[in-house]
This record gives C-alpha cells, sequence and structure tokens, in this order.
C-alpha cells in the first residue's frame, strides 16, 4: 500500500526473513530447481515446433517424423506438468511456512511487550498485522519470488533463443513490451488499492450490521429502525460501488496486455514475414520466433506485477519488524537479588510516577509502610492516582529506583517474574474468558481442586449464584453462555485472584458494582482466608474499608493522610467530608 501507514525500516526489515530462507533451503533450492526445469523444457518445445514445420515447408515430412515430433512435445510436456506441480508444492509450501513461523514469531513476542506498548498500539492495528500483512509477506515470498524467478529465467532465455534466430527482428519485436511491463505495474498497483477499498467497506458494512443487531432493543426503544435501515442501505450501495469499480481495473488489465502482446505479434508477422521471404529465415523459425514471443509476454508482465508484490511485502515486513523491534520498557536486573524470604513488606518512599506524555505526575512523593499481613485501604476521588499504585505493585509499568521497596530490597533490583509471582491482581475493569465458571476462576491455578475453587468462591459470596446457574461451575460465561451481571463478575474475578494464593493481594476498585453489605462481608472473611497476607484493598466508598487496619487517603497523586477508620475521622478533614458525602447519599438510596 503506498502513501499508508510509515514502511517501518523497508529493505532492513528482510533480516525478518532471513533465518528462514536458510531454514527451509534444500525446499527453496528444490523448488528454484524444479522452475528453472520447467523453464528449459518450455524453451524445448518451440525448436520442436520448429524443426516439424520446417521439414513440412520442404516437403520432407514423413508421417513417422511427424509422430517423433507430437511424442517429443507429449512427453515434453508431461515433464513441465510434473515439474510445475513440484515448485508449487514447494515454494507455495515455503511461503506459508514462513508465514506461519513468522505468525507465531510475532505472538510469541507480542506475550513478552508490556502495558505501555498496548497503550499505543490498538488492538485493531495489531490485528490488521497478524492478518494483512502477514497475507501481503506470505504474497510475495510465495507467488512474488516465482514470479521473479520466472520473469528471470524465462525473459532471459525466450530473449536468447529469439536472438539466436534473428537479432534484428528481437529488436523491433520487444519494443512495445516496456509497455507492457509499465502498465501492469500502474494497473497492478491500482488492483490492489481499489482491492483493499472494498475490503474495508466490507468490513464498515458487517461492523454496522453486527452493532445493529447486538442493539437491537435501544434501537427499537429509540424508534431508529428507519434511519438504520437508510445507513445500511447507503453502505451497501457504497460497496457495490466500489467493487464495480475494482471490476473495472480488473477488466482493463487483461484486455490491454492482450493489446501489447498482439502489437509484438503484428511487427513480427510484418518483418519477419519479409526476412522468411528473403530467405534470411526459414518457415520453422519464423514459427519457433512466434511461440518465443508467447513465453516472453508473461515475464514482461511479471516484472510490473512482481514489482508491486514486492513493495506491498516489504511494507508489510516493516511493520512487523517495528513491532518485533519493540521492546519490553520493563526489564530485569542485570543481576538480580533473589527475592527476600519471609512475609511480605512493602515500603513505598518519596514515590514519584508519571505517565508518558502527561504534564502531571500520577504519584508525587508518596510514603508509607504496608506491613506483612496487614490489610490496608486505599481510598481517593477518581483520578487522585489509586489505580497507579495498584499498576506499580504489579510491575505493570517501570518505576524510578528508591521508590518502592519490598522486605527492604528495591523493586528495581528483583526479577520481574519473581515480583509478579507474588502478587495477586484483580484489576478495576473485570475481564473474564469465554469459558466455564470453574475454568474461570481456576485460570491461574489449574490444578485446584473443586472444594478450593468453591472455597474461594464462598469468601467471595458468588457460590451460592453459581450453584443457581443451569449447570453450577460448568456453566459457560459471555457470548454463548451465562450472562452475568457486573457485581457478579467482579466477584468471580475475586476468587480467581485469591485461588492464586499468593503473599500479596491488590483489590482494585473491583467490588464497585457489589452492593455495600456484601463488599463489606467479603474484606471483612478475607482476614481468615488469608492469614499472613498483605492486602491492598483500594475502593471508591469508605464503609467498607472501617475495619482495615489502616487506611489511606490519595488526593491528587499526594497521600494526604492514614490512619485507622476512627483516627482519619478526627484528624483529616478531608477524609470526614468524603465519608459524609457518601454516608448521605446512601441514606438518599435507602429511602428512595
Ligand atoms: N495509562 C495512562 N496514561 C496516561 N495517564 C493516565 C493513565 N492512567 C491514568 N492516567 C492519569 O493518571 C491519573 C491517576 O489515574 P488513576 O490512577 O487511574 O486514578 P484512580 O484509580 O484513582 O481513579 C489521572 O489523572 C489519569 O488521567
Ligand atoms: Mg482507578
Amino acid at each position: 500500500m503506498r502513501g499508508g501507514a510509515s514502511g517501518g525500516r523497508g529493505g532492513a526489515s528482510l533480516g525478518l526473513i532471513r533465518p528462514f530462507i536458510r531454514r527451509y533451503s534444500p525446499r527453496l533450492i528444490g523448488g528454484l530447481f524444479a522452475l528453472l526445469t520447467v523453464d528449459l523444457l518450455q524453451l524445448g518445445i518451440p525448436r520442436l515446433v520448429k524443426r516439424a514445420v520446417d521439414l513440412l515447408a520442404h516437403g520432407a515430412a514423413s508421417q513417422m517424423a511427424l509422430a517423433q515430433s507430437a511424442l517429443a512435445i507429449f512427453l515434453l510436456a508431461i515433464g513441465i506438468a510434473g515439474c510445475r506441480f513440484v515448485w508449487r508444492y514447494l515454494i507455495l509450501g515455503f511461503s506459508r511456512l514462513v508465514e506461519r513461523d513468522l505468525r507465531d514469531d510475532f505472538f510469541r513476542h507480542l506475550l513478552t511487550l508490556d502495558r505501555p506498548f498496548f497503550q499505543k498500539k490498538p488492538v485493531g492495528a495489531i490485528m490488521a498485522l497478524a492478518t494483512n500483512d502477514l497475507a501481503a509477506v506470505q504474497l510475495a515470498g510465495g507467488m512474488g519470488l516465482v514470479a521473479c524467478a520466472d520473469a528471470a529465467i524465462m525473459g532471459t532465455a525466450a530473449l536468447a533463443c529469439m536472438a539466436y534466430i534473428s537479432p534484428r527482428l528481437t529488436l523491433i519485436a520487444v519494443i512495445p513490451m516496456p509497455l507492457l511491463a509499465l502498465l501492469t505495474r500502474v494497473l497492478s498497483a491500482r488492483l490492489h488499492r481499489r482491492f483493499l477499498k472494498v475490503q474495508e467497506q466490507f468490513s464498515h458494512l458487517t461492523e454496522f450490521a453486527r452493532n445493529t443487531i447486538t442493539g437491537i432493543r435501544l434501537l427499537k426503544a429509540y424508534t431508529q429502525e428507519a434511519s438504520q435501515a437508510e445507513v445500511f442501505g447507503r453502505l451497501g450501495r457504497q460497496y457495490q460501488q466500489d467493487n464495480i469499480r475494482l471490476a473495472r481495473v480488473h477488466g482493463t488489465l487483461f484486455p490491454i496486455s492482450g493489446l501489447v502482446g498482439n502489437t509484438s505479434l503484428l511487427l513480427v508477422i510484418f518483418f519477419g514475414g519479409r526476412l522468411v521471404i528473403g530467405n534470411a529465415i526459414t518457415v520453422g523459425d519464423f514459427v519457433a520466433f512466434i511461440s518465443y514471443l508467447y513465453l516472453l509476454t508473461w515475464p514482461m508482465m511479471a516484472v510490473g506485477w512482481v514489482a508491486n508484490l514486492f513493495q506491498r511485502g516489504l511494507t508489510s515486513l516493516g511493520r512487523l519488524d517495528e513491532v518485533m523491534a519493540a521492546t519490553p520498557t520493563l526489564a530485569d536486573p542485570a543481576r538480580p537479588v533473589p527475592f527476600p524470604a519471609g512475609q511480605t513488606e512493602i515500603s513505598l518512599r518519596n514515590l514519584h510516577f508519571q505517565y508518558e506524555g502527561q504534564m502531571q505526575p500520577a504519584l508525587a512523593d508518596v510514603s508509607c509502610l504496608l506491613r506483612a499481613g496487614e490489610i490496608v485501604g486505599l481510598v481517593g476521588r477518581s483520578g487522585s492516582g489509586k489505580s497507579t499504585l495498584c499498576h506499580l505493585l504489579a510491575r505493570q509499568y517501570p518505576v524510578e529506583d528508591g521508590g518502592i521497596f519490598l522486605n527492604g530490597v528495591d523493586i528495581n533490583q528483583l526479577s520481574l517474574s519473581s515480583v509478579r509471582e507474588r502478587v495477586a491482581y484483580v484489576p478495576q475493569d473485570v475481564l473474564l474468558f469465554s469459558d466455564t465458571v470453574a475454568a474461570n476462576i481456576g485460570f491461574g491455578n489449574p490444578e485446584a481442586s473443586q472444594e478450593q475453587i468453591e472455597a474461594a468462591a464462598k469468601i467471595c459470596r458468588i457460590h451460592e449464584e453459581i450453584l443457581g446457574f443451569s449447570e453450577g461451575y460448568q456453566t459457560r460465561i459471555g457470548e454463548k453462555g451465562v450472562k452475568l451481571s457486573g457485581g457478579q463478575r467482579q466477584r468471580i474475578a475475586l476468587a480467581r485472584a485469591l485461588l492464586l494464593d499468593r503473599p500479596l493481594l491488590i483489590i482494585d476498585d473491583s467490588l464497585s458494582a457489589v452492593d455495600l453489605e456484601t463488599e463489606q462481608e467479603i474484606i471483612a472473611g478475607l482476614a481468615a482466608y488469608l492469614p499472613g497476607r498483605t492486602c491492598l484493598i483500594v475502593s471508591h466508598r469508605i464503609a467498607p474499608l472501617r475495619g482495615a487496619a489502616r487506611i489511606m487517603v490519595l488526593e491528587e497523586g499526594r497521600l494526604l493522610a492514614q490512619g485507622n477508620h476512627e483516627e482519619l475521622l478526627a484528624t483529616s478533614p478531608f477524609y470526614r467530608t468524603m465519608y459524609q458525602q457518601q454516608q448521605m447519599q446512601s441514606h438518599r438510596e435507602e429511602e428512595l
């Protein structure tokens, strides 16, 4: 695609497929050899035709001699067919293998990248890389490679054979050929652009239909059927018009190239005919020359086509390479310190954090101590930095040295995995997989027994509701299964984290959709379920945290106050106001 997104590192990205060329070299060499054989055999046919024609022209042809020629041509044709199969099998197979390996590498690499990368790269863009761009590379590495080799071998050989018959006639015959290459190049580029347009329009159409059907209830409630139908009709018309535009280019490419090829033929018949009349070449030569001319047409078209294929392949390779060259923003230290033994204690020392591209720090000068086995609450208004603190503890963004210490060791001196595998983190926006309830709860701990799964579900006050589903713990969640409420999803996600049984539990406002009493019950139950575990519970509601040993109050990234509920009520006006407002609100809700 020309003029589209940046082409990455262009030619340099060829490095990406070099290892595959080495890995599959026998296949590649075998394929190219078969291709070469096809071309040589093909060149033999005009020679046999020439011999037969010359015999006929001299009146020296016997039935036997003609039959011999026919048999030879037949054998050549069989050889050609066989070798064609072999090269297709080997070289197109090669391109599929490259595609597969590249996709595997790409996926494996994606899994190493962390949050900051995925924040910059939308899912749609990554999916396009994994589908369209990989397909472009596959096409260039398969058909592109074949056409290129074929054009080079066949083009040169056909020209040589023609020149052997008559150099002057060859020069005349090839005059229109550059035009053919140029036309193919221009038209096939346009063909591709229109093809992309058609694809894009089709995805608009299906996406619109999908949205309409999923939102059908809202649509009816707002009586928008007519306007939706109109938009759909417009999209459909656009799609049809784009298809016609595509067909128009398709329709011109082959007739025009045929025309150019026939112009060559015209020149050859006129000038070559004169050579025959003047006895400079034989009739057989004349016929053979025309056959070679036909063999030359395809390589000339291929030149234009291949140039486009390679250009697109390289652009796509560049885009893939851009992602492959991305490195995780967090890296293990050169010599990681082993994780210190004992229960986990967290100390924040003047912790400072700013997101890339943000003017204000999300956390500033935060200092505090989370003792081992303590349940600590974290409250604050939306945007105050609560989730940011959770992300940092879960090692999702890089932190400066000297900001976070685990058991007295700077978090940057510990390996990423040693920290992550000690943290059970429940993010603010819950994600469940389309799988059974049991599989979702057991996601991080596939060996967990049914009893353990149920115990976790009981703590999270979701066990009874799960038993009420049609197939209990084996009920599927998602599109093809049961629809869960926000609160149910949150409690299942919490149970999943509890089952991990890790020393540090971080709950980022993950019970926001659960009613107040239930949230309170769950938090109260955690202490008994997690003896010796350090637990940080974020909540935008204060009430469920009243029992916590300590509550920290964040405001605009700064730690305003900390203490237990009573202490904070007495010492922090901010906390008191926040609490009173929440109390009033919940009273009002009760009255309603
Ligand atoms: N990924 C991000 N990139 C840039 N800014 C962010 C990002 N996440 C949060 N912020 C900003 O950092 C601040 C703190 O956000 P956050 O920690 O999510 O607050 P809370 O969880 O308390 O609502 C906000 O100003 C928010 O806009
Ligand atoms: Mg948050």
